[in-house]
């Protein structure tokens, strides 16, 4: 089978790509409306972008052609906060997409409780395993539909006690959820283990040309 992606609407493509990209990992995401209200939402479109210095980005889409909250809430204050969330909280993190207002906090219509950043005035999700505190840095918008990709510098990275070993999280205690298309969602299965490969680097690349 071939499928001509030219050939394909702006939701046809969605359906497809969407699914075809998995599992996605989810940036549980608060911002601070322009009230003060905890903005809480979910996005897979997540990714690591950058590690010196480490930054993540998000990709933001639209309703009704504006802006979601939380990209429209970043650029009125220039940070935000990544929760990961762990497979306990699952049903929250889903229940977290519906549309509210701009000054509804979804993190109190469920009941999170948040504690407060270093650096930044967002409050980060309390119970979650990790969080990661983000400075804006850059937006990109891509395509027709206006979303935009949003980065954001980490500025501290918060983890709850014995989830690193060695520098590294450890991801059997970590237990992310994963994100496959539509309201469907997996949990960790097998890990498989190979040897290190060696390394002339260590993810140093020199200097930039
Ligand atoms: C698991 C999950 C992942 C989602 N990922 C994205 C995403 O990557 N980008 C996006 O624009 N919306 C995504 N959504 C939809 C938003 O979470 C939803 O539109 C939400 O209401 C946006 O909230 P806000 O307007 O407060 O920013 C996702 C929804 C779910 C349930």
């Amino acid at each position: 089978m071939h499928i001509d992606a030219a050939a394909l609407d702006a939701e046809a493509a969605y359906k497809l790509v969407s699914s075809l990209v998995v599992p996605r990992p989810i940036a549980w995401v608060t911002t601070l409306s322009p009230g003060g209200a905890v903005n809480l939402a979910p996005f897979s479109a997540f990714t690591f972008v950058s590690h010196d210095p480490p930054m993540v980005g998000i990709n933001v889409g639209r309703k009704a052609g504006v802006l979601k909250d939380t990209g429209t809430n970043i650029h009125a204050r220039d940070e935000f906060v990544v929760n990961i969330a762990d497979e306990s909280m699952i049903v929250a993190v889903h229940e977290s997409a519906v549309e509210h207002a701009p000054e509804v906090s979804e993190a109190g219509l469920l009941g999170l409780a948040t504690a407060p950043c270093l650096a930044i005035a967002t409050p980060r999700l309390a119970g979650v395993p990790a969080s990661l505190e983000c400075r804006f840095h850059r937006a990109v918008r891509f395509g027709n539909s206006g979303s935009e990709f949003i980065v954001g510098e980490i500025l501290h990275i918060h983890l709850r006690d014995g989830l690193a070993q060695d520098g590294r999280i450890d991801t059997r205690r970590l237990r992310p959820i994963c994100r496959l298309a539509g309201p469907n969602y997996a949990t960790l299965g097998e890990i498989v283990t190979l040897r290190d490969l060696p390394r002339t680097s260590k993810n140093d690349p020199g200097p930039v040309k």
